[in-house]
C-alpha cells in the first residue's frame, strides 16, 4: 500500500474490536507506526502486522494515569504522536425510569471523560513534539437522530461531537479536530447478529443504501481525515451511516 501516512504515529483507542481493528489496520497499511490501546488484549489485531508497525498497550481511558502512562510508553516507542483516532467507547440501553445515576454516569464516564483524558494527553504529546496533528473523536447517527432508551448514549455522542469542534478552534492551526459520525455498523457494540429481524428492518427503514457498515467502510473516512486529503478539515462531524441520517 502506499505510504500517505509514512512518518506518522498513530494512536487508535478501541483497537482491540470492530472499528478501532479497522482503523488500526487501515492507518498501517498506508503507512503509520500505530500504538492500539484498549482496555482488553489487542494482540488478536496485532497479528498480521509487520513487527515494528505496531505495539500494544493496556490502557483504560477513564483512568487518568493509565491514559498518562500509556501516552508516555508510545512517546518512547516511537518518538511522537502525530494522530489520534479514538473509537474506544460504550453503547448501553438506559431507558430514563430505569436508569440509575451510577448507570447514567458510567456511560458518561467512558465516552466523555475518556475522551476528555485521551484528547488532553495527545495535544500535551503533540505540543511535545511540535509538528502539528489530527483527532478524530467518535460521535454516532444517534447523535443527531436519538432513540428510544439511549438518551445516555446519545447525549455522551454529542458531546464527542461538540468537544471536537471546541477543540478544533482551541488547537488550530496546528492541530485539526473532527468526530465521525457512523451509522450501524457490523461489530459486536452493535449485537447485530443477535438482534431480531424486526428491529433490523425498522432501523434500516431510512437508510437508502439499505445495509449494514462494514467497520472498514469507517476505517477508510478516518484515514482520509488524518491524511493528506483532510489538510482543510476542522470541527466537522462526518456522517458514515448509509444516509441514516442527512
Ligand atoms: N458499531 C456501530 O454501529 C457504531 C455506530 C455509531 C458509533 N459507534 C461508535 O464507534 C466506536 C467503536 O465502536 P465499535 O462498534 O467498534 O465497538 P466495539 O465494541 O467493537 O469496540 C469498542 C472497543 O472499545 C474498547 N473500550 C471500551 N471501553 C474502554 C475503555 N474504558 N478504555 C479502553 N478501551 C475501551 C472495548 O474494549 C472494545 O475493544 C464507539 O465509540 C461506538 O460508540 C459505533
Amino acid at each position: 500500500m502506499g505510504a500517505e501516512l509514512g512518518g506518522k504515529v498513530a494512536i487508535v483507542t478501541g483497537a482491540a474490536s470492530g472499528i478501532g481493528r479497522a482503523t488500526a489496520q487501515a492507518l498501517v497499511a498506508a503507512g503509520a507506526k500505530v500504538a492500539l490501546f484498549d482496555r482488553v488484549d489487542t494482540a488478536e489485531t496485532a497479528e498480521g502486522f509487520e513487527s515494528g508497525n505496531t505495539a500494544a498497550f493496556r490502557v483504560d481511558v477513564t483512568d487518568e494515569a493509565s491514559v498518562i502512562a500509556g501516552v508516555a510508553a508510545v512517546e518512547e516507542r516511537f518518538g511522537g504522536i502525530d494522530i489520534l483516532a479514538h473509537l474506544a467507547g460504550i453503547f448501553e440501553y438506559a431507558p430514563l425510569l430505569e436508569t440509575s445515576l451510577e448507570d447514567f454516569n458510567r456511560i458518561l464516564n467512558i465516552n466523555v471523560s475518556g475522551t476528555f483524558l485521551i484528547v488532553r494527553e495527545t495535544v500535551r504529546a503533540m505540543r511535545r513534539l511540535g509538528r502539528g496533528g489530527r483527532i478524530i473523536t467518535t460521535s454516532s447517527e444517534l447523535a443527531q437522530l436519538g432513540r428510544e432508551g439511549h438518551a445516555a448514549y446519545c447525549a455522551s455522542k454529542s458531546a464527542a461531537a461538540a468537544m471536537a469542534r471546541c477543540w478544533a478552534r482551541e488547537f488550530g492551526p496546528d492541530i485539526l479536530v473532527n468526530a465521525i459520525a457512523p451509522g450501524p455498523v457490523d461489530t459486536p457494540l452493535l449485537g447485530w447478529k443477535a438482534t431480531p429481524d424486526d428491529l433490523k428492518a425498522s432501523e434500516l427503514a431510512g437508510n437508502p443504501l439499505g445495509r449494514i457498515g462494514q467497520p472498514q467502510e469507517i476505517a477508510a473516512v478516518i484515514r482520509f481525515l488524518v491524511g493528506p486529503g483532510g489538510s482543510y478539515i476542522t470541527g466537522q462531524t462526518i456522517g458514515a451511516n448509509g444516509g441514516a441520517a442527512m
